[in-house]
């Protein structure tokens, strides 16, 4: 069987004192020490990626066994990005809060992995996410607004587009509760893992 594999998408800007990278890191070292054979990907966001642009979209929307090399070609990358999220059993999404939401790098991901026929279908009871069987964790931070308050619109969007490409179990870091003065509580960050990862590491 193979092993578990974790993806770990960065999307803060800034690398130096960045709270949502301490605490997710700090998140995969203790998935991993539950877990030692887990393997680890990480996505950096930081330094951008493509937006979805006219020749991305006609061939997102050209039958599979109807696109030509150009449509392929527009799609490589975003192939990849599906590819690595599909290969994973555990996402870890690290997401400051940037003007009430998450951070626009973030949302660029998003619409490349948002893929018909790859992450969601269309049915007759309407769409349905295809990236089932997994858990994600979203670590957010803010500078005021309360995580989970209507003035967060990343959290709660976060929640609904892994939900619609299939990935419910999301379970929501708030790093304001695990992080304070400048280093990381270990038992909060515990306190939101599921028991049995944490009784396979003791
Ligand atoms: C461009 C930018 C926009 C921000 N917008 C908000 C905001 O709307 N509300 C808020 O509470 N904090 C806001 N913040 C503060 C960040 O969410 C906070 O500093 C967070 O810790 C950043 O994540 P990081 O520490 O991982 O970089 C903003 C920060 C930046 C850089």
């Amino acid at each position: 069987m193979s092993k578990n594999t974790l993806l770990q998408v960065n999307s803060s800007g800034r690398f130096d004192g960045s709270v949502t990278r301490q605490v997710s890191n700090a998140l995969v070292n203790l998935l991993k020490q539950a877990e030692p054979e887990l393997a680890i990907n990480q996505r950096e966001l930081a330094s951008g990626l493509p937006f979805i642009d006219e020749q991305w979209i006609a061939a997102n929307f050209t039958p599979q066994d109807q696109r030509n090399e150009q449509h392929l070609k527009a799609l490589n990358f975003s192939d990849k990005l599906v590819n690595e999220l599909a290969e994973s059993n555990t996402l870890v999404v690290a997401s400051p809060i940037y003007n009430f939401s998450i951070p626009a790098v973030l949302k660029a991901w998003i619409d490349l992995i948002a893929r018909a026929q790859l992450t969601f279908k269309y049915t007759e009871n309407g769409p349905q996410g295809l990236l089932t069987g997994k858990k994600a964790f979203v670590v957010a931070a803010s500078g005021g607004v309360p995580i989970g308050s209507e003035m967060d619109f990343a959290t709660n969007y976060l929640k609904q587009v892994l939900g619609f490409i299939g990935i419910s179990d999301v379970t929501i870091i708030d790093t304001s509760k695990v992080f304070q003065d400048g280093s990381i509580d270990q038992t909060t960050l515990q306190s939101y893992l599921d028991l049995p990862v944490l009784e396979q590491a003791i």
